[in-house]
């Protein structure tokens, strides 16, 4: 069953066959491939090209088809390409000779071009939907943890104390960009190819831009060479998802470090955890570390598209069929990874006392000491400098700032007073972060009521609400 025998008088070597075939995997396009025909064929319809006895029966064909494919009643044989070219041995099994209509006025290199805009653009809404999910279980942790003080680090050292909620909901910013991008994305991919054929347009009176509407695209493309040549928003698609793949590793060796018995800040839950078989006492970050992994396969699949793409000529060339493998695994690897890691995260229990024993270690409010200096009229050159040697003091005399007398802190510097003990808190660290954007637990809780809006707007466009 091919759709090109025509001038050829032998067959194709089997070699060929295996080479070109693509139905083992455009096969989850036939919605897609459908919803488009059905399109055409009103269009086919409207032009006078199908009369609408036919248009009913083509119609009520279709939905059979896609019943069939649905229940597995329909399915690819190895002598089918592509998923066009099954779909249209479907037709011609229900319909006979009626079946050979469809393929007027399109080709396809227009077909396949359609059907994965149609795809990406359903499938992106359900990947916002799982992003959401995640967010929305980082924003709860966030809101219980808006108090917690941990130690906030840079170079994986202890640095500032900061809100665990707004470590939390420094995920989530992320990921609100990565839901944006995809909105945004949406945008270029709602042009339809449909109607420019194999790269010409067509000659019959097709309206590609009714099919457009009818099919939810914003428009129909420009120029007929580009609709069928273009593959950007399949690349872009690919770099929307390897940047959430980076994301979701970033968080994901966050809980590998939080798990570790270094760390100790939270307990993974028994579902989200798995076990050794030879160490019977281990817990094993391995969604974390799976949201880390397949970070590389995200990447990997933009890599391959970019470069299968770099120096094609106008208009279709077959390489272009190697675009779906890589937007499929993509979308596959996110739908997998995303609820795993959202359960992981609404599931795992914060070490609250740990997390604040160890918020002020490593002389972590020695800014605030300098800062407190500096609201005395001290030189920030000269404070850092005064307290860096306290530090040095406390290293050397084994103690922390809390424990100093006011005897030892004079010996220091005369900048040091008993009112050093005032900003030796780490609430009050936290509390006196206060600016816009700054961890003090009563601005996480504002920046969690601004994120709730936002989470809000995508969750409705990812429903279509
Ligand atoms: N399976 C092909 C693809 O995925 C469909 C288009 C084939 N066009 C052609 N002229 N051979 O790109």
């Amino acid at each position: 069953m091919r759709l090109w025998g025509g001038r050829f008088e032998g067959g194709p070597a089997d070699a060929l066959t295996r080479l070109s075939v693509s139905v083992h995997f455009d096969w989850r396009l036939v919605p897609y491939d459908l919803l488009a025909s059905r399109a055409h064929a009103r269009v086919l319809n409207r032009a006078g090209l199908l009369a609408d006895d036919e248009l009913a029966r083509m119609l009520a064909a279709i939905d059979d088809l896609e019943e069939a494919c649905k229940s597995g009643a329909f399915r690819p044989t190895v002598a089918d390409e592509d998923v066009h070219t099954a779909l249209e041995r479907g037709l011609l099994e229900r319909l006979g000779s009626l079946g050979g209509k469809l393929r007027a006025g399109r080709s396809r290199n227009d077909q396949i071009a359609t059907d994965l805009r149609l795809y990406l653009r359903d499938h992106v809404r359900t990947i916002v939907s799982r992003l959401v999910e995640l967010e929305t279980a980082l924003m709860s942790q966030a809101e219980q943890h808006a108090e917690t003080a941990a130690p906030g680090m840079t170079h994986l050292q202890h640095a500032q104390p900061v809100s665990f909620g707004h470590q939390l909901l420094a995920h989530v910013h992320p990921l609100t960009r990565d839901i944006e991008r995809l909105r945004d994305w949406d945008k270029r991919a709602a042009i339809s190819p449909l109607g420019s054929g194999a790269l010409a347009g067509s000659s019959l009176p097709l309206d590609p831009q009714a099919v457009a509407a009818e099919l939810g695209f914003d428009a129909a493309a420009a120029n007929s060479m580009d609709a069928v040549a273009d593959r950007d928003f399949a690349a872009e698609f690919l770099f929307c998802a390897a940047m959430i793949g980076i994301h979701l590793s970033r968080l994901g060796e966050e809980i590998v470090l939080w798990a570790s018995q270094e760390f100790r800040w939270i307990e993974m839950d028994d579902a989200y955890s798995t076990g050794s078989s030879i160490m019977p006492q281990k817990k094993n970050p391995d969604v974390a570390e799976l949201a880390r992994g397949k970070s590389g396969r995200l990447i990997g699949s933009l890599m391959t598209l970019l470069t299968t793409l770099k120096g094609l000529p106008l208009t279709y060339n077959r390489d272009l069929q190697e675009d779906k493998e890589p937007v499929f695994d993509a979308v596959d690897t996110l739908l997998l990874v995303l609820p795993a890691v959202s359960g992981l995260v609404s599931t795992m229990r914060v070490n609250t006392a740990k997390l604040e024993t160890s918020a002020s270690d490593g002389f972590a409010l020695a800014t605030d000491l300098a800062e407190l200096l500096v609201r005395k009229g001290v030189a920030f050159r000269d404070a850092h400098e005064a307290v860096g040697h306290l530090v040095v003091w406390c290293q050397v005399n084994d103690k922390e700032f809390g424990e100093l007398t006011d005897e030892e802190l004079a010996k220091v510097s005369p900048h040091f007073g008993g009112d050093v003990r005032d900003v030796l808190s780490v609430p009050g660290a936290l509390a006196a972060r206060k600016a816009y954007g700054g961890t003090a637990p009563d601005r996480v809780r504002d920046q969690l009521d601004t994120l709730r809006e936002t989470v809000d707007a995508q969750a409705a466009w990812a429903t279509g609400a």
